[in-house]
């Protein structure tokens, strides 16, 4: 057929098969990923949506350092046994606070994105030490030594910075009480208040690892605990146009 023939063309002429190849690429790249930019539902905002407190930002930077999402993906997916085993599917405003995002790309433990509630700040803490003491087949390793380990916070400030420059809405206030707030999250006889104000009422302030200093054990439970809960999916209504 001519068309074959044709083809030999293309076949022996590298320069020219490249740059048809390149066009094919950009052709099916732009009909993926252009109508992601017009379509309401991944660039819509959510109610709930706040910034990390600095002790769960200070949680997920040891989340990000111990490489849990090596193990751990944080985006369920919107397919029937995903939804009933871990709950509503991750919507696109549930991570866009996250840089980097933590949506992962492999399970060899269970999803988190909504493991927040889910368990006790004891069991974490229990299950972080020693999480073949809590499920006896767990391939998980001890991470025992974060509640060994006091951290003061001090950096957390320069890190929300950073985060602001790239868009998460940190205010000054914010940033110039970072390390205030970091403790008294950590601590349920401080003065608070400051910290519910600028985060919100319902930021849960606990001694995470029942320890008195402020530990990376503290950071990492107040960050789990607050993983899928800012979103309320009782009165979630999703875009109309969804
Ligand atoms: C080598 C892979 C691996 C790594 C790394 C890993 N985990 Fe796990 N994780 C697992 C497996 C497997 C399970 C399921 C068994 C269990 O509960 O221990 C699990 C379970 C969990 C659970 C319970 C989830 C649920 O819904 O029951 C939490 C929470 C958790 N991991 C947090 C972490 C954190 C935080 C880190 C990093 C500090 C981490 N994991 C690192 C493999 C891993």
């Amino acid at each position: 057929m001519a068309i074959l023939d044709k083809h030999k063309i293309l076949e022996t002429n590298a320069t020219l098969l490249l740059v048809c190849s390149f066009l094919v690429v950009t052709i099916g790249g732009l009909v993926q990923i252009a109508p992601l930019f017009w379509l309401e539902n991944t660039i819509e905002d959510v109610e709930g949506m706040r910034p990390y407190t600095p002790l769960e930002m200070a949680g997920r930077e040891i989340y990000i350092r111990e490489g849990c999402y090596v193990c751990h993906s944080q985006m369920i997916r919107p397919m029937r046994d995903e939804v009933e085993r871990y709950g509503h599917y991750s919507l696109a405003a549930e991570s866009k606070y996250d840089h980097p995002f933590q949506w992962g790309s492999k399970r060899t433990g269970p999803d988190l994105a909504r493991v927040g509630g889910r368990y006790s700040d004891e069991w974490h803490v229990d299950h972080l030490r020693d999480p073949q003491a809590v499920v006896p087949e767990s391939v998980m390793p001890k991470y025992g030594f974060l509640e060994n380990k006091v951290i003061d916070g001090k950096y957390m400030g320069d890190l929300m910075a950073a985060n602001a420059i790239v868009g998460v809405p940190y205010t000054d206030e914010m940033i110039a009480n970072a390390q205030a707030d970091f403790r008294a999250q950590a601590d349920p006889d401080s003065d608070y208040d400051g910290l519910l104000e600028r985060y919100g009422e319902d930021i849960t302030v606990r001694n995470f690892d029942g320890k008195p200093q402020v530990t990376e054990m503290d950071a990492m439970v107040a960050y789990l605990q607050m993983l899928g809960t800012l979103v309320d999916f009782e009165t979630f209504t999703p875009d109309a146009s969804r």
